[in-house]
C-alpha cells in the first residue's frame, strides 16, 4: 500500500481488543486455535489470550510476521478480484479462516456482484454463528 491510496487496506483498522460481550459458545478458548492465531497476528478482534500468547511468539521469531500476513491478506484480494474480472463467478474459498475486514465475498463482489463464494474451513470458531464479519 502506498501513501494516498484510494482504498487502503482495511486490515490496516483493524482494532486488537475484542468487542465488550463477546463470549463463544462451545468453543474452547484455553487451547490455541490457528485460526484465531491468524487473526491476532493481523490484528483482528477475534482472538483469546491463549491465541496472542501463540502470535507473540510467531512474531519474535518471525519479525515482519505481522506484514507477511497482510500482504497475504492483499495478495488473495487481488487474484479474486483478478478471477472475478476475468469472469469467474464461483469460488471455493478452502482455509478461509475468520471473517475479517477484507473477505473474499467481498473482493468478488466488489467486481462482480453475482460472484458467490463457499468458505471451507476445519476450526468450528470460524463456522460459529458469533462470528462477526466487519
Ligand atoms: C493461516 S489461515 C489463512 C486464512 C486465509 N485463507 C488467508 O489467506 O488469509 C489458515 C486457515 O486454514 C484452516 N485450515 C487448516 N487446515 C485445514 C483443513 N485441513 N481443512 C480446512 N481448513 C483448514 C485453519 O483453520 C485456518 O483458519
Amino acid at each position: 500500500m502506498t501513501q494516498g491510496d484510494a482504498h487502503p487496506h482495511p486490515l490496516t483498522q483493524a482494532s486488537s481488543k475484542p468487542p465488550a460481550g463477546w463470549a463463544p459458545v462451545d468453543i474452547d478458548i484455553s487451547t490455541p486455535s490457528i485460526a484465531r492465531v491468524y487473526d491476532a497476528i493481523l490484528g483482528g478482534k477475534d482472538n483469546f489470550p491463549a491465541d496472542r500468547v501463540v502470535a507473540d511468539q510467531f512474531m519474535q521469531f518471525v519479525p515482519g510476521g505481522r506484514d507477511a500476513a497482510r500482504y497475504n491478506r492483499a495478495l488473495l484480494n487481488r487474484g479474486v478480484r483478478y478471477l472475478a474480472e476475468q469472469g469467474v463467478r464461483q469460488f471455493i474459498d478452502l482455509g478461509s479462516g475468520l471473517p475479517t475486514v477484507s473477505n473474499t465475498h467481498q473482493a468478488a463482489q466488489g467486481v462482480a456482484p453475482d460472484a458467490r463464494v463457499v468458505y471451507v474451513d476445519n476450526d468450528p470458531l470460524v463456522l460459529a454463528p458469533h462470528t462477526s464479519t466487519q
